[in-house]
């Protein structure tokens, strides 16, 4: 007999018993609903909805389930539903008419409401420690890279020369939007919706501060309607953990192609890597491959809770069982790529000689060329346009710049003198680049410091 039977004179058709029912995948919310009921039932007890005695008995009863459950003793059934029938169900199996009042005031609209933002909560804590982790890495392979000179691209193309230490400061940056676009996200996930019954609140005198207290939410919602049918939190995180697993796919995209034999600029580990079954020399980056592939699904996981959000008209409909999916999807994905990206980047080889090589190629220092004929006096525009034939003499004669003799530069401007050489280095061309933000390894230890002063102060 189902808890809701009382109305019914047929019971439910077997079929359509399995497709309602979501305790498959909301299974997993039981320790957040024993900790809401749990809470729920001392209330009850302190306002004398219910007794005291009843309340402990409950109370103390919902303890002993969830020791059972975490010890595998507790078989859920599709017939209760979902996991909150399920644990009541259990509840009242184990004490009765005793256990029958736990439901008093609640409804399991407010009490989804309530499990799924504990269990997000719970869950921005763990992706946040794995980003802080990821943090700390990057941190160590900037610092031991502040003079590693590599080619920085725009269109793929060879620019300008920085440092492999500039390069991974800025996806510390991205990373650290994530992690605060979490703690954002965590502030309105905060808000304690029990109380708010199926949908007008109720009447009984419920003590919602004390039972916000209890779990450690902020503060209450302060309309029964929105409390049981706003899942915006849910989207604000699979929003955030669709931008930060991009994030890591743009990451994972250059480290595969910096992989190559073309470039050899890293070199995975063999830990980190895999074999072909039929090539026997392969050694492929499927974990880079496979986390900018995983993205994909996350990006569908936000896209699938918006539109089944969409049409949704006040207060609870049964489409919002459908958000549970998608957002346990992209918090396991997350889980899942976060630790492997970071082990895969903490082990890989980095070749610096090949980086400082690539950055010569190309003409990075083109723009330092045009530069030194500004300093010389020769407005911008025109210094754009000499150093710009010099490249085309230079691809013509298959040289670099630096390789030009002093009668080569002279023929392209006579301003040019012997300090050209050190003013087109690689080295002149990053070293100087020390404003804020820039390339040069006193403005990246900067930025690392700013870095390092962040992360502690999330300690
Ligand atoms: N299992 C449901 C969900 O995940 C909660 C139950 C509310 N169901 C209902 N028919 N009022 O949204």
């Amino acid at each position: 007999m189902k808890l809701w039977g009382g109305r019914f004179a047929k019971s439910t058709d077997s079929e359509v018993n399995d497709f309602n029912s979501s305790i498959r995948f909301d299974g997993r919310m039981y320790a957040q609903d024993i900790r809401g009921s749990i809470a729920h039932a001392t209330m009850l007890g302190k306002v004398g909805v219910i007794s005291e005695e009843d309340s402990k008995l409950i109370v103390k009863t919902l303890g002993e389930i969830l020791e059972d459950i975490e010890n595998g003793k507790v078989e859920f059934t599709e017939d209760a539903e979902d996991i909150h029938m399920n644990i009541e169900t259990i509840l009242i199996s184990r004490i009765g008419d005793t256990g029958k009042r736990l439901h008093t005031g609640r409804s399991r609209n407010d009490q989804v409401a309530l499990d799924i933002r504990m269990y997000i909560k719970d869950e921005i804590i763990a992706i946040k420690d794995m980003l802080i982790t990821l943090e700390s890495t990057l941190l160590g392979i900037a610092e031991s890279n502040l003079d590693t000179i590599m080619p920085g691209y725009t269109h793929l193309q060879k620019a300008q020369p920085i440092t492999l230490a500039h390069h991974t400061m800025a996806y510390f940056e991205m990373f650290k939007r994530d992690i605060s676009r979490l703690d954002d996200c965590y502030k309105r996930t905060n808000v304690m919706p029990l109380g708010s019954g199926a949908l007008a609140g109720t009447t009984y005198p419920l003590d919602r501060q004390l039972v916000c207290e209890l779990l450690d939410f902020d503060s209450v919602t302060l309309n029964s309607l929105d409390g049981v049918s706003d899942r915006d939190f849910v989207i604000e995180l699979a929003s955030a953990l669709s931008i930060c697993i991009m994030h890591l796919s743009r990451y994972c995209e250059e480290l595969i192609l910096w992989n190559t034999n073309e470039f050899q600029f890293i070199e995975m580990d063999d830990s980190c890597s895999t074999g072909s079954s039929i090539m026997p020399q392969k050694k492929n980056p499927d974990v880079a491959e496979l986390i900018r592939g995983k993205t994909g699904r996350v990006f569908g996981d936000l896209i699938s809770i918006l539109t089944v959000m969409k049409g949704i008209p006040l207060a609870y409909n049964k489409d919002m069982q459908e958000d549970k999916e998608g957002i346990f999807d992209a918090i396991d994905t997350l889980k899942l790529c976060i630790p492997v990206f970071n082990k895969m980047i903490a082990t890989m080889k980095i070749n610096k000689d090949n980086m400082r090589q690539g950055a010569s190629g190309g003409f990075t220092n083109a723009t330092d060329a045009a530069d030194y004929l500004v300093k010389k006096g020769m407005p911008f525009r025109q210094a754009h346009e000499v150093i710009g034939k010099m490249v085309l003499y230079a691809i013509q004669n298959s040289k670099s710049l630096e390789e030009f003799t002093m009668d080569e530069f002279k023929a392209c401007s006579d301003i040019i003198e012997d300090d050209i050489y050190d003013a087109i280095s690689m080295e002149t061309c990053v070293n100087e680049r020390k404003i804020i933000g820039a390339p040069a390894p006193e403005a990246v230890m900067y930025s690392i410091g700013k870095a390092k002063e962040f992360l502690e102060s999330l300690k």
